[in-house]
């Protein structure tokens, strides 16, 4: 990747989170961006569509949409968020096998056309859905990262600035573990301009925010009835596309390949990461209670269960 370049960022999927991925990385003039669907028409309204909002907004990416694969040659980073999102009543895991084959038809092309690209997975069930690509891409693990950690942490800071009537900007938080109910979002990491969230509310409050942090996929899912979030899920992707394409170092939870560290192998989970030009450049190995370390690797459980799953169905 050489400085000074436009940069080329492609979101295959054009549905909600495609979307937003594209104008966030459109408003941040993050470089062009092309976005891919099966649909015919969807990718080049979509696409059409954020042009025209540019003149406004004030952007000089260029956004275009394709059915075509091909499209994505030369690509730096890539946005997959193509597949079936859940409906009420759904779990993430109902998911696995429709997006599990979406996934792999994806990782064929982007072989073909992208080889050189780092791809975010985003589809869920995400720590499933990466590995699948982990697996399919051949890519070395760096490359290949899934996007979770940045979501449930937003959403843990939303509920913490709420609680406390303090400025979002003002909290950071730190959630690990599968992106699912046994996710582990770790309040002793959780602070208020340095100060822990243990200090200023009672265990109570705590627990309320770490169930909600655990549910808000869900929480979403209920309030929309016809689909998912899209904004936060969007963004946090576009957190991580922004690091790795400006180089930034950001420390991240991301969901990473895991070569024992936290007692895992080859499994993908929630994880804090150093993102760079390079993709995953470091993960970050936290000293966490043994309450936190039982809910990772039940965590790690419902992941390797996916895995299974996606075997059995003869998908990986
Ligand atoms: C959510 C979906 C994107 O958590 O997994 O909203």
């Amino acid at each position: 990747m050489s400085v000074g370049k436009k940069f080329k960022i492609a979101s295959i999927g054009a549905g909600n989170v495609g979307s937003s991925v594209a104008q966030y990385c459109a408003e941040l003039d993050l470089g062009d961006v092309v976005i891919t669907d099966i649909l015919e028409g969807l990718p080049q309204g979509k696409a059409l569509d954020l042009t025209e909002a540019g003149p406004i907004r004030g952007y000089s990416s260029q956004v275009t949409g394709s059915n075509d694969y091909a499209d994505i040659a030369g690509a730096d980073v890539i946005v997959i968020s193509a597949g079936l999102a859940r409906k009420p009543g759904m779990t993430r895991l109902d998911l696995l096998e429709k997006n599990g084959r979406i996934i792999s038809g994806i990782c064929e092309n982007i072989v073909k056309y992208a080889p050189d690209s780092i791809v975010i997975v985003v589809s869920n069930p995400v720590d499933t859905m990466v590995y699948l690509a982990f697996k399919k891409l051949g890519f070395p693990a760096e490359r290949v990262i899934g996007m979770a950690g940045c979501l449930d942490s937003a959403r843990m800071r939303s509920f913490v600035a709420m609680e406390l009537g303090v400025s979002l900007k003002s909290v950071n938080t730190m959630v690990l573990g599968s992106h699912g109910d046994d996710m582990v979002p770790l309040p002793h990491y959780t602070t208020v301009s340095g100060i822990p969230i243990t200090k200023l509310m009672p265990q109570d409050r705590i627990d309320a925010i770490v169930d909600r942090t655990r549910k808000g996929g869900a929480e979403i899912v209920q309030l929309l009835k016809t689909g998912s979030a899209f904004y936060a899920p969007g963004a946090s992707a576009v957190r991580m596309v922004q690091s790795i394409l400006r180089d930034e170092k950001q420390l991240l939870p991301c969901c990473a390949h895991l070569t024992g560290q936290y007692g895992l192998e080859d499994i993908y989970m929630g994880v804090p990461c150093v993102i760079g030009k390079d993709g995953v450049e470091s993960i970050l190995e936290l000293e966490i209670s043994d309450a936190d370390r039982e809910s990772l690797h039940n965590s790690a459980k419902e992941v390797q269960s996916g895995i299974n799953g996606l075997r059995e169905a003869g998908i990986l």
